[in-house]
């Protein structure tokens, strides 16, 4: 059965594709790489001997667990999950916490229906006695929920660096917005992908075996298949090109040749001139300067930023001011 939030984003997945193959530069929205293929793709990419985020900031978590647990000490806590997915990362927390009888309610919310179903029956499993309520939706509507549903004291996590998808105005927004559902003593946990070497950074996102190409060339299939789309995926090319001045890795599928490409449910096609991009995707890189700035805009102040040996990555600790 179909639930309407999943035909509520058919719908916004729609109007999106229109609006923005229709612009200048032409664009289509990352949030939409995630369907059962791509977030199968995905799972490949974190393991990409190239891709070093999901593993660092998994070392990270392994390494600073312990005195995260005893600084939660003294309270009853909601661990709120925002874009929890498999929870991989997670549950090394969760873990660390459940054994050290903090007590604790865990609150993974997610886009997919389909996976929060399956973390929370897996989670049931591994631990009986630990709480577990998922809020099925995207990050504004977990957020809202939250603030409407959570009593108490809240550590939020938003892991993976999923916050470099952001454009810097919809960031300073997301962060506002959990901002005023917190209260004073609550915390948040950002993961950031920090600035380093060029050519690692490069090589993340342009990977040898070509698995981040299938991931952003799968929005093409899924726009096929979901929009009647007529998408030959081998027109396109694909990169990812960092930029050190701006911290954004900017990721294109750019039209190999001039063609037009129909999409049946928009009764249209779409002109592509000859090397003409689709921006598919931001992954921005912050400085820890960048991140002290960030929290004092939206009105939290750093705790503390945890770190990997090679400080490629941080899990910066945040507290609402006040
Ligand atoms: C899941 C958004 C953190 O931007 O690094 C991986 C997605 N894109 N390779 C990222 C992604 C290309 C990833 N995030």
């Amino acid at each position: 059965m179909l639930s309407p939030l999943t035909d509520r984003q058919t719908g916004t997945f729609a109007a999106d594709v229109l609006a923005g193959l229709s612009g200048t530069p032409k664009t289509l929205h990352s949030k939409y790489f995630y369907d059962d293929q791509g977030s199968r793709l995905f799972e490949q990419i974190m393991d990409l001997p190239e891709y070093y985020p999901t593993r660092t900031e998994a070392l990270i978590l392994e390494t600073h667990k312990g005195a995260l647990l005893e600084s939660l000490r003294g309270d009853r806590w909601h661990l709120v999950d925002l874009g929890a997915g498999d929870a991989a990362k997670t549950r090394i927390l969760i873990d660390c916490f459940y054994r050290g009888d903090l007590p604790f309610e865990y609150v993974p919310a997610d886009i997919s229906p389909y996976a929060l179903d399956d973390l929370t029956a897996r989670l049931r499993q591994a631990y009986p006695d630990l709480p577990v309520r998922g809020v099925a939706g995207d990050y504004g509507h977990a957020i809202g929920w939250m603030g409407r549903h959570l009593e108490g004291r809240k550590l939020v996590l938003f892991l993976g660096s999923n916050i470099g998808n952001f454009t810097e105005p919809e960031t300073v927004r997301f962060l506002q917005h959990i901002h005023r559902t917190l209260g004073p003593g609550d915390r948040l946990l950002v993961g950031f992908d920090l600035r380093k070497e060029g050519h690692v950074i490069h090589r993340a996102y342009n990977d040898a075996a070509g698995v981040t190409e299938a991931f952003n060339k799968n929005l093409l299939m899924r726009i096929n298949a979901e929009l009647g789309g007529h998408f030959d995926p081998d027109a396109f090319d694909f990169h990812a090109h960092y930029d050190p001045v701006s911290g954004f890795v900017r990721s294109f599928l750019t039209s190999k040749v001039a063609q037009q490409v129909r999409i049946e449910a928009f009764d249209r096609s779409f002109g592509f001139r000859a090397w003409e991009a689709i921006h598919t995707e931001n992954s921005r890189k912050y400085g820890l300067d960048e991140i002290e700035a960030l929290a004092t805009a939206a009105g939290f102040t750093v705790e503390q930023h945890l770190f990997d040996p090679k400080s490629w990555f941080t899990d910066s600790i945040w507290r609402k001011v006040g």
